[in-house]
């Protein structure tokens, strides 16, 4: 499972949005929300399945064990979870967090996150709550507060609530923002050593380096966003031999993590058996200067617009910006939910772009990202983007 010499010429020679399925008729500028996924895995991905499929009793009976933790570990180099650590795959962040939450989570603390926690999980953990006999606290961060005040309401909220679990987003999805995660763990281990810490990084795979952050006690990352692995394929990593196992226990889940996920019943497993090769990929694309490729594209065009539409260029606090992620106030007037909801629908039809928005402080932001596929072109038609949602 390596690099094929078309793979490699292709990012040698920067033709690399040739790595990618070619994008229809609309300027993808939000890679971030689902990621695409690299052509070359999509091959083997396809190849592993017709592999299954001539003989599935060989594969899931004797075969699939061993080569799912072979891959798990090699996602483990590449993300430098250390070796006491090991790496499980699940199919999304969302089922990962809840599973961490759901083996931790007890009735003598609640469940605690923050408003800057992503939405989807957010509604997951009010409804995780009760079935584990606990409650659900939301701590209101100031959406694009500095570490400093990020971790004093955090740290006061463990004191307030003693939390049998609290989860804390790396970057968060709503203000691509890097949260102080690293200070805060220690900090909140000294306050209240019971309570059991969960990183929902989903968006750190790929986009930093080295993203682990040590002593949580699950890391929960995407590969099929940033890493560009097929859809379905994200990772929790935790203490190896731990007893961290799935809600829905199966064949495998009275074994020592990891092995307690890797049986779960009859499964698609090609997806992660192919995402090794979509990390081989992400590190030669690292060393060929994909990060200084996605840094320009959004310096440049994150500074055309603002000055296009006469806004400051980056909300953020320094030091708190999620790389290969990028924010701009709009000059428009606050949107309604329901507006906010249909606004990327509206720009998708009238501007041929793919964007998000999001809405803090009653002001009305665009997020944008990009990948190796994107150019500077991707993100021009977008200057019209405040007059066509202003007369919506
Ligand atoms: C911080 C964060 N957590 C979780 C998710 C959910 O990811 P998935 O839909 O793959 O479960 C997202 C998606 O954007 C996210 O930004």
């Amino acid at each position: 499972m390596t690099l094929t010499p078309e793979t490699r010429e292709l990012i040698d020679t920067r033709e690399w949005s040739e790595l990618w399925q070619p994008a229809g008729d609309i300027a993808l500028a939000n890679h971030g929300s689902y990621g695409r996924t690299f052509l070359a895995v999509r091959t083997l991905h396809a190849a592993i399945e017709v592999e299954t499929d001539q003989d599935p009793a060989r594969f899931f009976r004797y075969d699939h064990h061993d080569r799912i933790e072979a891959a798990a570990d090699e996602i483990g180099e590449f993300l430098g979870v250390p070796a006491d650590h090991a790496v499980a795959f699940t199919h999304n962040a969302s089922t990962a967090v809840l599973e961490a939450v759901g083996a931790y989570a007890t009735p003598q603390g609640p469940i605690l996150t923050t408003n800057l926690g992503y939405g989807g999980i957010r509604y997951g953990l009010v409804g995780l709550a009760p079935r584990l006999a606990t409650s659900y606290e939301e701590v209101e961060l100031d959406s694009i507060g500095d570490a400093a005040s990020i971790g004093d309401a955090v740290l006061e909220a463990v004191e307030q609530y003693t939390p049998s679990v609290i989860v804390l987003d790396q970057i968060s999805s709503a203000t691509a923002m890097r949260l102080p995660v690293e200070a805060l763990i220690p900090a909140i281990r000294a306050l209240s050593p019971e309570t059991r810490i969960v990183i929902d990084a989903a968006h750190a795979a790929g986009m930093e380096r080295d993203p682990v952050v040590a002593g949580a006690d699950a890391w929960v990352s995407n590969l099929h966003k940033w890493v560009c692995a097929s859809t379905g394929t994200a990772v929790i990593v935790t203490e190896r031999g731990s007893d961290m196992a799935p809600a829905f226990r199966s064949w495998t889940g009275d074994e020592a993590f990891p092995r307690s996920f890797t049986w779960i019943g009859t499964d698609a497993k090609a997806a992660y058996l192919s995402a090794p090769l979509a990390t081989q990929i992400m590190d030669r694309l690292i060393a060929a200067g994909l990060d200084e490729h996605i840094t320009k594209i959004l310096h440049d065009a994150g500074d055309e617009l603002a000055e296009a539409w006469g806004v400051s260029p980056d909300p953020r606090p320094e030091g708190s910006a999620a790389p290969w992620m990028r924010l701009i106030e709009m000059p428009i007037r606050s949107l309604t939910q329901q507006e906010l909801n249909g606004a990327s629908l509206i720009i998708r039809n009238q501007l041929k772009t793919d964007v998000i928005f999001t809405q803090f402080q009653g002001s009305t932001f665009i997020r944008l990202s990009a990948h190796g596929y994107n150019t500077l072109g991707d993100y021009e038609r977008l200057v019209e983007a405040p007059s066509v949602l202003s007369s919506y």
